[in-house]
């Protein structure tokens, strides 16, 4: 991307922003139980106190053996947190709470179907659950510390299940979301050398069991044509006892764990003593390239920083009931649904399905027969929970005393109806910004110590210090307003390790642009690009104005475009493909996807069709594009190169500028004709 394609990408974003906010302000019953009120908190975590503030998170977990230096940074910028220090993350979710807690719920498992029964698991059962499956892992699919891992599945109890026995292990997992298409599962596979498949026969969405077995089938195919081959499907049952799915199994290769499981009853795993910065998991996310990038995070940084930021951004205490309704196949549930909370010893809510489903009251049964006090989730869902039942929340009795936002800029007036309506009016909000790579939130209020601001997400939450730089590498003043390139100048202990096995990709990704010398063991040289735009105003709070790359946020999932681009390069009939973000009331944004045909190809509905559905096939459903628009040609520089610009402006019907310095100008009128029947 060229710099000046940058500086119209912010421009425009803020052009669409909205004006400044009135503060709200805690309430005093939320400050008295808050974990955090002690505002010299910001002192400790300076930069004068860095890197060993972070003693303070570390010491939320229970350690074999303690660190000797707290940031090692002789592998710039490969940052190694807490070296010489040994844990196991299962451990700490787990085992250590029993003393106190067995008899504590770890997970209230929700069906979608209403009449299904609710599973409360507790500490003890998980810790048996467990060891269970991480000796099945360990002795029938003979996966050790430092293997991958691939999970490909829904919303379950079962899934933290596998994922903490994993980490038991140190078998390093890699989860993809259950939406994901086969496709997508394939490749992640393939890039972490997976050669074992963790799946799950069906499951519920919108009221429909779908069959999720079949995507293993075709992922499984699909890996082996590039060179992975996986031996092993291990086959969860949604109703155990029962197989739900109309795939038939293969054999020696597919074992379905509910029967397995039964041969390692009884059985304890101790748990790997994992040296602080070995891997604990990957987490893929798009980039500007086709191919996802697997996020490398680290066991006791990210576990450190999970725990730390749950506790007191999140403000959850042990007796808490908490509910992300995040979908553990992304960072959020991860860090928020999984690891941070049972680090903390909450209960912590899983559901299964449509937060709207039956009908748009079903969050709020889910919160009131729960008892919820932490309600954490994205401006999309909100969005939604607010068009299809503005009125609901109040039929309820829930009482939530705290609330987050997550994933894309709220807008003010969608901030207030979650505050007056789903908060009742005390319920503090946080807005949390942060990305796949950070582990946890970078910009936040902390809930008991600052005023929140509607449509900001704050100061950069302790221990992260951003700043704001402009295109030609000037640091942007402080307070000032003005938009530029959010970068945090320090490391921090969740942040990613690296891209795996693509070191230069880390480095030039996130590093290069803002970097003072390459060559530097100071991480001073090394501020981190987070890809946003974003603005600080005078009292230090961060607006994120949207992404400065080419990756577009649906209903707060990332989705590269250059990998909707090549899943629509599959269809034999495409010559070129342009994705440009649309504005969507509830989804925040979605793709609009324009093809040029290769020459002699006559457009046709059929084609859109099956343009659209490899999109879905190759991605997932999530990425379908609002519409597919055959045009004639693409508006195009002298050079050659694509103006997304020109389509950008044409699909969200704004000003398309001048274009008479395009090689074809004359084809932005035949689009924007095109667009308007
Ligand atoms: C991108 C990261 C972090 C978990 C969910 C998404 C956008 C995230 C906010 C927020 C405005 C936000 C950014 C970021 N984003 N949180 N509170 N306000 N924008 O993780 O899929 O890695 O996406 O989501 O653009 O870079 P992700």
């Amino acid at each position: 991307m060229s710099k000046k394609e940058a500086v119209e990408t912010s421009e425009s974003q803020i052009a669409v922003h909205w004006e400044e906010e009135q503060y709200f302000y805690p309430s005093p019953t939320f400050v008295g139980q808050a974990n955090l009120t002690d505002e010299s908190v910001y002192d400790r975590f300076s930069l004068d106190n860095f890197p060993e503030c972070f003693h303070e998170y570390a010491e939320l977990l229970d350690w074999d053996k303690y660190w000797n230096k707290t940031l090692d940074t002789s592998d710039a910028p490969c940052w190694k947190w807490f070296t010489g220090g040994r844990l196991n993350v299962s451990y700490n979710c787990v085992d250590r709470h029993l003393a106190k807690n067995a008899n504590k719920t770890a997970i209230h498992f929700v069906p979608e179907p209403e009449g299904e029964k609710i599973d409360h698991i507790t500490y003890q059962e998980l810790y048996i659950r467990v060891n269970e499956i991480a000796a099945l892992l360990r002795d029938f699919a003979g996966l050790k510390r430092g293997d991958r891992v691939t999970i490909h599945m829904p919303m379950s109890a079962e899934l933290p299940i596998t994922m903490l026995a994993c980490a038991r292990l140190g078998v390093i997992h890699s989860v993809v979301f259950g939406g994901f298409s086969a496709n997508a599962c394939a490749d992640r596979i393939v890039d972490s050398q997976s050669r074992v498949l963790i799946t799950m026969d069906a499951y519920y969405r919108n009221g429909h069991l779908l069959n999720h077995k079949v995507a293993a089938d075709e992922a499984a195919e699909i890996s082996a044509k590039q060179g992975q081959v996986v031996d092993k499907v291990l086959i969860w049952q949604r109703y155990p006892g029962k197989y739900s799915s109309k795939t038939p199994l293969v054999e020696g290769r597919d074992v379905i764990v509910n029967e397995k499981i039964k041969e390692f009853y009884g059985a304890r795993v101790k748990p790997e003593s994992m040296k602080a910065e070995e891997p604990l998991f990957l987490m893929y996310t798009s980039g500007t390239t086709g191919k996802p990038k697997g996020c490398q995070h680290s066991t006791g940084g990210y576990l450190a920083y999970a725990a730390g930021t749950s506790k007191y951004i999140q403000d959850i205490h042990p007796e808490d009931v908490y509910w992300c309704m995040a979908d553990i196949g992304w960072i959020t549930g991860h860090s928020y649904i999984v690891y941070g909370p049972l680090a903390l010893c909450a209960s912590s809510v899983i559901y299964e399905g449509v937060p709207t489903f039956p009908d748009a009251g079903r969050s709020w049964r889910i919160a009131q027969d729960l008892n919820v006090n932490i309600f954490h989730t994205a401006p999309t869902t909100i969005r939604a929970l607010r068009k299809l039942g503005p009125d609901e929340p109040a039929k309820y009795s829930f009482k939530f005393k705290h609330m987050t936002t997550v994933g894309e800029p709220i807008e003010p007036e969608v901030w207030k109806w979650y505050h007056r309506e789903v908060g009742k009016g005390v319920a503090i909000i946080v807005d949390t910004w942060w990305q796949t790579e950070t582990g946890g939130f970078l910009c936040s209020t902390i809930p008991g110590i600052k005023p929140m601001k509607p449509g900001s997400a704050g100061p950069g939450v302790p221990g992260i210090h951003p700043i704001i730089y402009d295109d030609e590498g000037q640091v942007i003043e402080r307070g000032s307003g003005r938009a530029g390139n959010i970068c945090i100048q320090n490391p921090w202990p969740g942040q990613f390790q690296t891209i795996w096995g693509d070191r230069k990709r880390f480095v030039d990704t996130y590093f290069s642009r803002y970097c003072k010398n390459s060559e530097s063991k100071d991480w001073r040289d090394w501020p981190y690009l987070a890809g946003d735009a974003a603005m600080e105003a005078e009292d230090g709070y961060y607006r994120i104005l949207g992404r400065i790359d080419d990756v577009i946020n649906v209903s707060g999932h990332r989705l590269g475009t250059k990998e909707i681009e090549s899943a629509a390069m599959t269809v034999d009939e495409v010559a070129e493909a342009a994705v440009v973000p649309v504005a969507h009331d509830i989804k925040g944004k979605e793709p609009d996807l324009y093809i040029a045909l290769k020459t002699g190809v006559q457009p046709s509905v059929e084609l859109q069709e099956k343009i659209s559905a490899a999109v879905c096939s190759q991605i997932g459903k999530i990425a379908k594009p609002r519409k597919v628009w055959l045009v004639p040609d693409m508006p195009k520089t002298r050079s050659g190169k694509i103006m997304r610009r020109v389509l950008g402006a044409i699909s969200n019907n704004k000003d398309v500028g001048d274009v008479m310095t395009l090689a074809n100008p004359d084809v932005v009128e035949v689009i924007k004709g095109m667009i308007k029947n």
